[in-house]
């Protein structure tokens, strides 16, 4: 019965990731290219544990960020997966090429948010089903924010992690970088976007901000190591200040758990 449902759902979700992907006017979305979090620091092995990257396959190639939710789910952004047939998953990696080990992904295994809006990035969410990992020190699953303690987050403190662009120029660098970040208000990012309520603002000073490459990767409050936000898209450059915004956890989280119970 389970795989049944299973395979329901992956037909039907593989078909939405496919549905034409439009950018939002006034914002990129944070992919492609070998790019990372513009002015960070350098992660150490075993900091962020549950951060995966994958690289992606279809006729281009793009590099994402993704959050271990449990021994075979991961949770990345959705407007990583259109168009793309297959990929590769790094975990326990903080330098190309030096992951403790990786999966291959096909598009079959993409399950993104039934009501994803690629024009607003609304609910740019997406699941992807992964073979079995043992979690380590160095490979482990984060907790998900929840509507009852983490409903208004207006400043807290987050980190922002990824292998995303370190300027706006495509420098190259093979490292894990992480910022901290502080929560804000909603009206911030409703001055710069079409900012949506399943989002989160992020406000950024000293050019510290998640860049092209980042997409997908995890916003994670200090207070309680919770996963409360997914990288979703900013404004043309990473080093203006102007705030990022994040797909909000708590706005999804009935939907990530309804996933998640296809199949554990
Ligand atoms: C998924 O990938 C396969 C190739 O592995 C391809 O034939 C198929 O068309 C892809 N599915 C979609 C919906 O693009
Ligand atoms: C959210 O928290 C902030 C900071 O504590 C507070 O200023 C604001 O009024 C709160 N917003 C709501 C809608 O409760
Ligand atoms: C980020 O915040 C954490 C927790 O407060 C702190 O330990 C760390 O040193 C900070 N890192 C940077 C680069 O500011
Ligand atoms: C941010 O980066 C830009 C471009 O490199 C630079 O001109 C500016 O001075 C930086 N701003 C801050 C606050 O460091
Ligand atoms: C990077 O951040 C530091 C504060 O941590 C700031 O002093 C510096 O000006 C920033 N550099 C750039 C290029 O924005």
């Amino acid at each position: 019965m389970k795989a049944i449902k299973l395979l329901l759902l992956a037909i039907f979700a593989s078909a939405l990731a496919f549905k034409e992907f439009v950018k939002g006017s006034k914002a990129v979305d944070l992919y492609n290219g070998n790019e990372r979090i513009t002015n960070g620091t350098l992660a150490v092995r075993g900091q962020f544990p549950y951060l995966v990257r994958f690289r992606l396959f279809g006729e281009r190639v793009s590099e994402c960020g993704g959050s271990i939710l449990s021994s075979i789910w991961v949770l990345t952004a959705a407007h990583c997966l259109p168009g793309k047939l297959y990929g590769d998953m790094y975990f326990g990696e903080i330098r190309s090429k030096n992951a403790r080990f990786h999966h291959r992904i096909y598009n079959h295994s993409f399950i993104p948010h039934p009501e994803y809006d690629g024009k607003t990035s609304h609910n740019d969410a997406a699941m992807i089903i992964i073979p079995r990992i043992t979690f380590s020190k160095y490979v482990n699953k984060i907790q998900l924010a929840n509507e009852a303690k983490h409903a208004n987050l207006t400043g807290w403190r987050a980190f922002i992690a990824g292998w995303g662009r370190v300027s706006d120029d495509p420098a190259q660098s093979r490292d894990l970088y992480y910022t901290n970040v502080t929560i804000a208000d909603d009206e911030l990012c409703e001055a710069f976007y079409n900012f949506q309520p399943s989002q989160l603002c992020v406000s950024t000073v000293h050019n510290q901000s998640s860049c092209r490459g980042d997409s997908g990767g995890p916003l994670t409050l200090h207070k309680g190591n919770f996963l409360a936000g997914i990288t979703s898209y900013s404004g043309p450059s990473c080093m203006n200040n102007a705030p990022q915004v994040f797909t909000r956890v708590t706005k999804i989280d009935a939907w990530i758990r309804n996933v998640m119970d296809i199949a554990s």
